[in-house]
């Protein structure tokens, strides 16, 4: 976790039925923000990602996400086990029908900024969506 004032911070199990139980966690507190659908459908990616490809989706593996609000933007953090054979990487030219791949390049096309680091045996996947400052978030001022 970097600077930034905690907006919200969730531990859950890495299985698919927590996607949109997460998704409605992020709605909620960032119900005041215009990027909030965006905001949504990126965490949805990166937490279906930590749950395919990592330690997270596996047996009693979790998934940490964390919300932070830096005053322009809102930045938001995906934290998985690590243990996977491949790096996050956005994926080159996808051919027009193909059901995968797209997930990356749709952070890549909408966030502001975002990348990846290592985070103990993880890594953390993190993108910033910007806000207008008095954009309402839960926690309130
Ligand atoms: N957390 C992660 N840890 C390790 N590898 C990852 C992680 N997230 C993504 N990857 C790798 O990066 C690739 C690209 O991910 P991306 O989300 O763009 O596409 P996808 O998951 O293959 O397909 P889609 O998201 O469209 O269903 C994945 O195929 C995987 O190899
Ligand atoms: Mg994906």
């Amino acid at each position: 976790m970097t600077g930034g004032r905690l907006i919200g911070s969730i531990i859950f199990p890495g299985v698919p039925a927590q996607v949109p139980i997460v998704r409605g966690y992020v709605r909620l507190l960032v119900a005041g923000c215009p990027r909030r659908d965006d905001a949504m459908l990126l965490v949805s990616e990166l937490v279906t990602n930590a749950i395919r490809y990592t330690r997270s989706g596996a047996g009693d593996g979790v998934v940490t996400l964390t919300l932070l609000d830096l005053g322009h933007a809102m930045r938001y953090e995906v934290m998985d086990e690590g243990g996977a054979a491949t790096r996050p990487e956005p994926s080159g030219a996808v051919p027009f029908y193909s059901e995968n791949g797209r997930g990356l390049r749709l952070v890549d096309a909408l966030a502001d900024t975002w990348d990846t680091e290592p985070c103990g045996a993880g890594i953390r996947t993190w993108f910033e969506l910007s806000r207008p400052v008095e954009s309402r978030l839960v926690r309130g001022a």
